[in-house]
């Protein structure tokens, strides 16, 4: 297993190219398969997720064109030639389920693995096949497996979730494209990759209205074209690398960054005294004085990501003052806070609520990496400790984060991975 070696106390300069956003790529890939004609995928992160959602669907028929490295990839379903995503393929990656959508909307029926709960929480699915139901379709649970057929096609419905979730908004908003008639998502996710899907949904011809806002609305057609599409940028490497240079100091231009995606980042690294500005290529980010504690708490869009919480975190370890998160959106997700404490920091957890105590200083110490943001909180605490950090089990970060140690090295980090076995 590889690890990453991060020598603290370097400030980053430079710019950092944002890739294309994990979450919503996943989402677009799904997309294909609400086609027979082909969707070209642009600024594709490359990332183990990515490749992962590409080999779900290569075994469910999708030809794919996307070379190694590549940031263009062509997926083509013009038949699709099973609708079994099985066990193995969707336990590694939750994202993958949500191939069971698109499958009921063009095929009729499709059998998905239940993908199971994840080290972040939970994660049930119940609001994506209550969807589905109210579309129609007959869903029964067996043997691990969700088994859902419409044959006479999904049919348009008004859905209100009773509360907000990305996934369940994404995945009845894919189906809905295809069902008859029209369909409102209402208490809908507002998150940017949700816009993202709907706009290169409406590309290949969907009629969708109001996504990234609270109501969706869907008017279903027979078929869906191709399309030519660029993912937007990531919102969360590009609030983690703001993170970085707040946690560091310095001064970075985030290529290609939305202002307006990370807008409560912004302003929590405001109060903390940092600033990002929009700026022509993207967002810049400073830091040059003390860092002030301040507090976070997690919201669906608008509102804090929880998935930059963890980053946060890292970055309150050393801030004058005591910091108070709140996780509002999963349960169980502050496992990089004992590995934080490794490197001195005063945390103290009660249920979904931390206190961080700002040290003068952490010092680098090895570490253990427990899941994508987690462990891309550890290489920020190791970028602002003393002395050397390794951070072990990278593979969670390589679901997520492209070129993590080459972004950051050219801004002048000291961070390399080292490749092959660990210590055991
Ligand atoms: C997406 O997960 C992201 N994943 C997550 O990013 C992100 O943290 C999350 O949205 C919130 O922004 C992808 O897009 C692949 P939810 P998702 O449905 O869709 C509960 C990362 O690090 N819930 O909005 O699964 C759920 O358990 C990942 O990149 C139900 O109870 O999140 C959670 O507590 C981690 N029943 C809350 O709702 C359901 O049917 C919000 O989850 C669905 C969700």
């Amino acid at each position: 297993m590889d690890r990453i070696v991060i020598s603290g106390g370097s400030a980053l300069e430079g710019s950092i190219p944002i890739s294309g956003a994990k979450n919503s790529a996943l989402k677009l890939m799904a997309a294909a398969l609400l086609s027979d004609q082909r969707l070209t995928l642009r600024k594709m992160p490359n990332l183990a997720d990515s490749r992962f959602m590409a080999q779900l669907l290569a075994s469910l028929g999708v030809e794919i064109e996307w070379p190694v490295g590549a940031d263009i990839a062509h997926l083509h379903a013009g038949t699709v030639s099973s609708t079994i995503a099985p066990y193995d393929l969707v336990r590694k990656m939750r994202a993958t389920f949500n191939v069971l959508g698109p499958l009921l909307a063009r095929m009729g029926h499709a059998t998905v693995s239940l993908p199971g709960g994840c080290a972040i929480g939970a994660r049930p699915v119940d609001l994506h096949l209550k969807a589905f139901e109210a579309m129609g379709a007959d869903i029964v649970i067996e043997g691990g497996y969700v088994k859902a057929a419409a044959l006479r096609g999904l049919r348009g419905a008004h859905i209100v979730f009773p509360f907000v979730s990305v996934g369940a908004t994404e995945h009845a908003l894919l189906a809905a494209t295809l069902a008859r008639g029209e369909t409102i998502l209402e208490n809908a996710a507002r998150e940017p990759e949700i816009a993202d899907l709907a706009a290169c949904l409406a590309q290949m011809g969907a009629r969708i209205d109001g996504a990234g806002s609270g109501t969706i609305t869907i008017q279903g057609v027979d078929s869906l074209s191709g399309a030519d599409y660029s993912v937007l940028p990531d919102r969360i490497e590009a609030g983690t690398y703001a993170i970085a240079c707040a946690a560091a100091g310095g001064d970075v231009l985030l290529q290609g960054a939305r202002f307006e995606d990370l807008a409560a980042l912004a302003e929590r690294l405001e109060a903390a005294g940092a600033q990002m500005t929009a700026q022509a290529g993207g967002v810049r980010v400073r830091r040059s004085g003390p860092l002030r504690a301040v507090d976070v708490d997690t919201q669906p869009f608008p509102g804090f990501p929880t998935d930059l919480q963890a980053q946060f975190m890292a970055l309150m370890c050393q801030a004058r003052g005591v910091s108070h998160f709140r996780e509002n959106i999963f349960e169980n997700r502050f496992m990089h806070a004992p590995e934080l404490m490794r490197l001195g920091a005063e945390i103290q957890l009660r249920g979904n609520e931390a206190s961080v105590t700002g040290v003068d200083h952490l010092i680098g110490a090895p570490v253990m990496a427990t899941d994508l943001r987690a462990s891309v909180s550890l290489v920020i605490a190791g970028l602002a400790a003393q002395g050397e950090t390794v951070v072990h089990r990278v593979y969670h970060l390589d679901r997520g984060f492209e070129q993590l140690e080459q972004k950051l090295s050219r801004c002048g980090a000291q961070v390399q991975r080292l490749r092959g076995s660990e210590p055991t």
